[in-house]
């Protein structure tokens, strides 16, 4: 686990959720929410896994709850969000982070179940989350929710069709969402990552290939999950305060859109 974290003082006693913050990407960001001294609701479906960044949270003195959903699941993200509420009230920052299905998949060989699955996991489970969380916003009148893209939403690549369509969905419906949404001073962000070493991608790419890949990267470096956290960071927080309907590629120069 990094030790390294950006501080933004305005972000203490706020709550935040992370979707997907069971591993990888989300659960670096809920490290560094918890060590800005925000309280973090960790969600994914894997039980074990939710408990473990609970347990490296509060063994680190910071304020976290654990709470499995599918965000495929309208009826498990409400449940999801009245414990939320219940405990903290209303969140300040929602990283609407779950996601999977970007594995290579040639677009002949892809079902109709397979389309439908991954876009419901990206795409819809994004508009279920924000659907569910954004009332109890706009009655604060503040927020900021950031959505997960990839760079595989911003140009064609090896990544599976529907996978690159539903980022491409996510981009489209978060620049949506922020014009809708500003009247209630809530801000809607959008983070499209080029390839971020995570656990999964170290096992499943050979250290070699890493460092290959590396090359094409015009920062000759592969992403970090603290990047992606460390803009995470930066959009919740005041800093980013007139900030809203981006896409912010995370992709060490590779996209610049
Ligand atoms: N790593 C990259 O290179 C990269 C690049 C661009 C974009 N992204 C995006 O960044 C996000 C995180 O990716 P990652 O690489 O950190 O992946 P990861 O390590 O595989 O983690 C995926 C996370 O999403 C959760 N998740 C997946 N489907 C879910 C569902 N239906 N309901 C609730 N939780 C669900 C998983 O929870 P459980 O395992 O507990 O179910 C896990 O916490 C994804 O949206 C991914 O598409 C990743």
């Amino acid at each position: 686990m990094s030790q390294k974290y950006p501080v933004y003082p305005d972000l203490a006693g706020k709550v935040a959720v992370v979707t997907g913050g069971s591993r990888g990407i989300g659960a670096e960001t809920a490290r560094q929410l918890a060590r800005n001294g925000v309280k973090v609701a960790v969600n994914g479906r894997d039980q074990a896994a939710i408990d473990k960044v609970v347990a490296d949270i509060r063994a680190e003195g910071g304020e976290a709850m654990g709470i499995a959903a599918d965000t495929t699941d309208s009826a498990a993200v409400e449940r999801m969000r009245q414990e939320v509420e219940q405990a903290w009230g209303v969140p300040h920052i929602l990283a609407v982070f779950a996601g999977s299905g970007g594995e290579p998949v040639p677009t002949l060989e892809i079902s109709e179940e397979r389309w439908k699955a991954v876009i419901d996991t990206n795409l819809t489970a994004t508009f279920l989350v924000t659907k569910s969380f954004l009332p109890g916003m706009v009655k604060e009148k503040r927020g900021s929710v950031i959505t997960m893209a990839s760079s595989a939403g911003r140009l064609p690549g090896p990544a599976s069709a529907p996978y690159s369509a539903a980022k491409a969905g996510i981009i489209m419906f978060s620049r949506h969402l922020a014009a809708d949404m500003g009247k209630f001073g809530i801000r809607v962000n959008c983070l499209a990552p080029s390839l971020i070493v995570t656990e999964k991608v170290q096992q499943n790419m050979p250290k070699e290939q890493q460092e290959q890949t590396a090359r094409f990267f015009p920062l000759q470096r592969l992403g970090e999950t603290y990047d992606v956290a460390a803009t995470t960071l930066f959009l919740a927080s005041e800093a980013a305060s007139w900030l809203t309907g981006l896409t912010i590629d995370v992709a060490g120069g590779r996209v610049s859109l």
